[in-house]
């Protein structure tokens, strides 16, 4: 395995790989690897001949106030675990290699409309942080498949939207989000939940299985299963921030049989998002 952190280094290594022929593989992440992450590594090696991970905690996705000091950094660890699983190339680049001038003037992407609900209305600016660094990303590793998880599944879309928009040949890959035995989602920020809260905080993706279960069997109010599930998540001492059964595509109000039952609350200093797909079934979709 070996690790880079300069763009002319890594540049270098993957213009050898491309020359015979090898497909290539990014996984980006911003390292404190869990099962999630090596997930998503197992799956690019089975689609790439060479697979790419990348480690680098984006500043301009903490919208102000958030967590950028104390996101958890654990780069001695995350190297351990992909050295296990045998990958090619770290990149771990330095500020100055992503963002060589001051943020406040350099050059940013926009994916309109999608960046600015759910998510994007609670965090005003992430997804512009997401769209410009993973375009970046994009630029420095030129790979032919990237692999992003299910559980962000607004950053998918997003992502998949620049990547159509801006003619990228890129192949995005969403992967099953990883869950505890309890079905709590993997995240890194799990970590903030005390005892107490870890042991409610599978209940966010109960209640979002719950609403799934009520469409899938021909419930077509949708606005009482979002109400409901509020309302549960707050009696259990969630702050929810939005529930909703959405089109999974766009993201607005649904209008084919394709719906994504999306959600995102606070339970203590943790922010937990989480979705679930709806499969079709036979029925009217419209509220
Ligand atoms: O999902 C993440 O870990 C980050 O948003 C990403 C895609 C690595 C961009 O910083």
């Amino acid at each position: 395995m070996r690790q880079l952190s300069k763009i002319n280094m890594l540049r270098e290594q993957l213009g050898d790989i491309r020359n015979l022929g090898k497909k290539i593989a990014l996984v980006p992440t911003m390292g404190n690897l869990h099962r999630g992450h090596l997930s998503l590594v197992k799956q690019a090696q089975e689609l790439a001949d060479s697979v790419v991970v990348s480690i680098f905690v984006n500043p301009t996705q903490f919208v102000a106030g958030e967590d950028f000091d104390n996101y958890p950094r654990t780069l001695a660890e995350d190297l351990d675990y992909l050295q296990q699983l045998n990958v090619d190339l770290v990149f771990i680049p330095d500020m100055d290699e992503i963002y060589p001038q001051d943020i406040q003037i350099s050059a940013e992407v926009i994916v309109p409309e999608l960046d600015t609900i759910y998510c994007g209305e609670y965090r005003p600016g992430h997804f512009k942080g997401v769209a410009t660094v993973v375009t970046k990303l994009f630029n420095i590793v030129q790979p032919d498949i990237a692999i992003f998880g299910e559980k962000d599944y607004q950053q998918l879309l997003v992502i998949r939207r620049l990547v159509d928009n801006l003619n990228m040949p890129i192949t995005v890959i969403g992967s099953p989000t990883v869950r505890e035995e309890d079905g709590l989602a993997m995240s890194s920020r799990n970590k903030y939940l005390s005892a107490a809260e870890r042991q409610q905080a599978p209940l966010l993706y109960k209640c979002i299985k719950k609403a799934v279960i009520a469409v899938k069997n021909g419930e077509l109010n949708y606005q009482n299963l979002e109400k409901e599930a509020l309302s549960t998540l707050k009696d259990a001492g969630f702050k929810p921030e939005y529930f909703s059964i959405c089109d999974a595509n766009t993201l607005k109000s649904p209008i084919n049989q394709e719906l994504v039952v999306l959600a995102a609350a606070w339970l203590g200093k943790a922010r937990l998002i989480d979705n679930a797909a709806v499969q079709s079934y036979d029925g009217l979709l419209s509220v």
